[in-house]
């Protein structure tokens, strides 16, 4: 595998030049999610990205989370542009530098929350003591050292969306991806989900939070609004 390149200390975590979408499904009008969206997140900054329900959130937060490519422009993570990765590069980059915090949890049930927030660092194949400890201090963040053996369907939605954003953030990643994290949440749950993302901001991470709920863009430091699948403001 070849190495990915070295990031200079100025190179935003997340920058997106011209990134363009179009969906094209057989049978179906082209649909063109996102069009020419160009920003840059920096380390340490915690961005809300905000608009109606279709407008580009989600694709985007796809394509900076290496799961989709754009269909032109460039989306750039950690310094990578991800159109020019190989397969497995891509794949590396988004184990290495991407954590994603969904709205539903997205937690494996089969798995306890331990193996479920241990699996970045199982993907990356580190060593084993290495992931016990760094489970440890994952679940411990997050404060749910207790619920290690139980599987998600025993554990509350406060508890799996604090599992899921140990998991998004076990292997230490500069960007840190939130799609509408709060959305399943009372408003207790949600301010404890908001404050963690926070404290990961103030670490150096970037974060990137699509969300509807004004107490969540309250907690940022910029907000971007979209429309059609355009930053409008
Ligand atoms: N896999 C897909 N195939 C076809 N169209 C899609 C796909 N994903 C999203 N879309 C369309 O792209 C547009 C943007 O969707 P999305 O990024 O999910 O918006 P948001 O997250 O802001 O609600 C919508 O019109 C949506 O229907
Ligand atoms: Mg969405």
């Amino acid at each position: 595998m070849s190495a990915l390149p070295r990031v200079a200390a100025d190179t935003p975590p997340v920058r997106a030049r011209d990134a363009t979408k179009v969906y094209v499904a057989s049978g179906a009008e082209p649909v063109r999610a996102l069009d020419a969206v160009s920003l840059e997140v920096a380390a340490g900054e915690m961005v809300a990205l905000v608009g109606p329900s279709g407008c580009g959130k989600s694709t985007l937060l796809n394509l900076i989370g290496c799961v989709d490519l754009p269909t032109s422009g460039a989306i750039e993570v950690a310094g990578a542009a991800t159109s020019s990765l190989r397969d497995n590069d891509l794949t590396r980059l988004r184990r290495e530098a991407v954590g994603t915090v969904f709205q539903f949890f997205n937690l494996l049930p089969a798995m306890t929350i331990g193996e479920n927030v241990a699996l970045p660092l199982i993907l990356q194949r580190r060593p084993r003591a290495e992931i016990a400890k760094r489970l440890q201090a994952a679940l411990d963040s997050v404060d749910i050292a207790d619920k290690a053996d139980a599987y998600p369907s025993q554990v509350s939605g406060g508890q799996l969306q604090r599992a899921a954003i140990a998991r998004a953030t076990i292997h230490a990643p500069s960007i840190v991806l939130a799609d509408e994290p709060t959305g399943n949440l009372d408003s207790h749950n949600g301010a404890a989900v908001l404050r963690l993302l926070r404290t990961f901001a103030s670490r150096g991470q970037a974060i990137l939070m699509a969300t509807h709920a004004i107490e969540a863009t309250a907690v940022c430091d910029r907000i971007i609004r979209m429309q059609d699948g355009r930053i409008v403001g």
